[in-house]
């Protein structure tokens, strides 16, 4: 059975109270739930960790060499800033999906540029909880 590391990076922990019309009106544990349902339904292990500070999120994925089979991660604001992240995913060289709830395409200038998006096999932007099943199941089908 694959291995699969769901990491959420900062204020993802207050969705349903962080602005709904943006990210919807369902909260953190509704989507902690949603991706462990996704993940038995497709056979995957998962693990989600969430965290607010960049280093926490670098030594996460450091920890994942040898460990997941893959990594599903939206890195929120850290997206548009990290390079740390982006060397960390680099580092350890395990297949990646990057998920956004919204579409930052259609948002602010500054949410145009991703540093994940330079070593994510794939991107998924605005398509809210479902965008994380996406992503499992692109993983889940991986060889
Ligand atoms: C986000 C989009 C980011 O621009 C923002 O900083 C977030 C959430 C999303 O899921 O749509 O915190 O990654």
């Amino acid at each position: 059975m694959k291995n699969i590391l769901v990491i959420n990076g900062p204020n993802l922990n207050m969705l349903g109270l962080r602005e709904p019309a943006i990210y919807g009106s369902r909260d953190f544990k509704a989507l902690l739930a949603f991706i462990q349902e996704s993940a038995q339904q497709l056979g995957l292990e998962v693990e989600c960790f969430q965290h607010n500070h960049e280093g926490a999120i670098v030594d996460k994925i450091q920890q994942a060499y040898g460990v997941f089979d893959g990594i599903v991660i939206n890195p929120a604001a850290y997206t548009h800033t990290s390079v740390a992240i982006l060397d960390a995913l680099k580092a350890v060289s395990i297949p990646t999906v990057e998920v956004h709830i919204s579409d930052v395409d259609s948002r602010e200038d500054f949410r145009q540029r991703s540093f994940v998006s330079l070593y994510a096999e794939k991107v998924i932007k605005g398509h809210g909880f479902d965008g994380y099943k996406e992503a499992l199941e692109y993983l889940a089908a991986k060889k």
